[in-house]
């Protein structure tokens, strides 16, 4: 429990901060910050600390980037997460562009679930958001169905003059599908062009353009696991459709539960706040999980009552960096 009564018992654990996609609200045009290779954490250290956590409570586990499927023993570090006592479920946020030959390999290491980020079926405008080919995330969205992952959900950054008229296909994508598909507002995690006030789409107006179109039924919350996201079922679609309202909802935090592992090894207690505890060196010169123990527990201590994104926040490291 954190200093608020919170349970914290999810973590996200960045496994790199590469990418093979340029997403416009992730990484700064030109980036040029990347770790070096020997600052990112070995499979064994992520898996020593996923061990250590599990042993404090934490039940939840998701594999983030920068885009996890860049990485290549992941399979290796899926299959002995899951296999660690306490574990309950381990998924994935990827961004479908190397899932189609994965989904069965990851599905056989134990992942759960998956969620794929999708802002448009356009292919000309996903490739002017992501610079990648929708292509290759749709086959890998089949994939991840066929596969037999518990659950598949899209991702949908909404971004005013951007992608708005690409809500409804996606709806009508995800009701097709059957796959839930969240809706999330824009955080200023980042500095690139698109995070403006011009570009920001909230939540309120998202719902309003579905509700031109169908009827929605609010769903009892929390719903389809720990995440953020308010559901709504679409009557006459079928569509179930979260809100992920972390600029505008002023409840937004009070049900967090969960921390980050940076791909460098630090701690980031909430996405929205600069606060990050280094566990890379204990991890390298401690060799008691004592020690690693402390610095989680250190972390979660620290957890703010909520994000400062309304705070005139500046970013320090990108959504690459940080780990989605
Ligand atoms: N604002 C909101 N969502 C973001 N994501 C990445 N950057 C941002 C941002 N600046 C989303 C990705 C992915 C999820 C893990 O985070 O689209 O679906
Ligand atoms: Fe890559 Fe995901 Fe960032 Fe896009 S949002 S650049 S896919 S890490």
């Amino acid at each position: 429990m954190d200093s608020f009564g919170r349970t914290v018992d999810y973590l996200r654990i960045s496994v790199t901060d590469r990418c093979n996609e340029r997403c416009l609200y992730c990484m700064p045009e030109g980036y040029k910050g990347w770790e070096r290779k020997p600052d990112h954490l070995t499979a064994e250290e992520i898996i020593r600390v996923a061990r250590v956590a599990a042993g404090l409570g934490f039940r939840k586990f998701r594999l983030t980037g920068g885009e996890p499927l860049v990485r290549h023993d992941l399979l290796e570090i899926a299959r002995a997460m899951t296999a660690i006592p306490g574990v309950e479920c381990v998924g994935l946020s990827t961004n479908g562009t190397r899932l189609a030959p994965l989904a069965q390999p990851l599905r056989d290491a134990g992942l759960r679930t998956v969620n794929v980020s999708l802002d448009t079926l356009d292919a000309a405008l996903y490739r002017r958001i992501t610079g990648g080919d929708v292509n290759l995330v749709l086959a890998g969205i089949r994939a991840a169905v066929a596969t037999g992952f518990e659950r598949v959900k899209l991702n949908c950054v909404l971004m005013r003059g951007v992608n708005e008229q690409e809500i409804w296909p996606l709806v009508l994508f995800a009701a097709e599908h059957g796959l839930p598909l969240r809706l999330i507002e824009l955080m200023p995690v980042t500095s690139t062009e698109v995070l403006t006030e011009r570009n920001f789409l909230p939540i309120s107006e998202a719902m309003r353009l579905l509700e031109q179109r169908d009827e929605l039924v609010p769903q009892p919350s929390p719903y389809l696991g720990w995440g953020p996201a308010k559901y709504y079922l679409l009557r006459r679609t079928g569509a179930l459709v979260g809100f992920i309202g972390a600029m505008t909802n002023p409840h937004f935090c009070e049900t967090c539960n969960k921390m980050r592992l940076t791909a460098d090894g630090k701690i980031r207690p909430c996405l929205g706040d600069h606060g990050e505890i280094d566990l890379r060196d204990t991890l390298r010169h401690a060799p008691s999980d004592e020690a690693v123990r402390e610095v989680l527990l250190a972390a979660l201590r620290r957890k703010p009552l909520e994000h400062s994104f309304r705070n005139q926040y500046h970013p320090g490291r990108p959504m690459t960096a940080i780990g989605g």
